[in-house]
């Protein structure tokens, strides 16, 4: 449900919602995601021209924040595919990637950039880029809407391209879930204590 209360820091009204007895309040704007967005993608745009990036894209939060990246690319000739993980903690403290849906195209000696709705502990990354390694990647970054640096446990999972740093707080919408819900929000939700 979605309520509208004046916010003094931002806009004249700031939307809020409510999702399974938690409160959120509106964080960044569709405007503020799409300025993020260009950013990203003209520093990738930039950074890759000349050559054909694969634009490896985690499922399935990261899927609104690709179909918006990969559209404010300028004369990037990309592919795009998808992949789907779950990381989970086994018996040990390694953890472990399961493959949803594994990766359906060759990586060997190709350029690619891992899309993901949010960097977290990086576990994910951590091994998506062991994993991609393995295969004969060329070479491999990271572009992500969201980072939280303060949570980051892994060196190499430190995203290359960011759309915005966030510090510890649970957040929702643009892709991002909760229980699977709330991912087609238009604006990405803090959580309120
Ligand atoms: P990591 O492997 O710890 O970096 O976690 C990455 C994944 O955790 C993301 O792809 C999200 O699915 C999930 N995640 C982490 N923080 C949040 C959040 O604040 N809201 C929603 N999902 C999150």
């Amino acid at each position: 449900m979605y309520f509208c209360s004046i916010n003094p820091n931002k806009t004249l009204f700031m939307r809020t919602i409510d999702e399974q007895g938690y409160h959120f309040e509106e964080w960044l704007t569709p405007e503020e995601i799409a300025k993020d967005v260009k950013q990203v993608a003209a520093t990738i745009s930039k950074d890759y021209q000349g050559q054909e990036p694969l634009f490896v894209v985690v499922l399935n939060g990261a899927f609104v924040f690709a179909s918006d990246l990969l559209r404010a690319l300028h004369d990037v000739r990309c592919e795009v595919t998808f992949i789907r993980v779950s990381s989970y903690w086994g018996m040990s403290s390694t953890g472990q990637l399961e493959f949803i849906v594994p990766l359906q195209q060759v990586v060997e000696n190709r350029d690619v950039i891992i899309v993901e709705d949010i960097v977290d502990t990086g576990l994910t990354i951590h091994q998506l880029k062991a994993h991609m390694r393995g295969l004969g990647v060329n070479s491999i970054r990271v572009a992500t809407m969201l980072f939280k640096p303060e949570k980051l446990e892994y060196d190499d999972a430190k995203p290359d391209y960011v759309g915005h740093e966030i510090s510890e707080e649970f957040v929702i919408g643009y892709g991002l879930d909760f229980d699977g819900f709330v991912r087609n929000l238009d604006a990405i939700y803090k959580v309120k204590e």
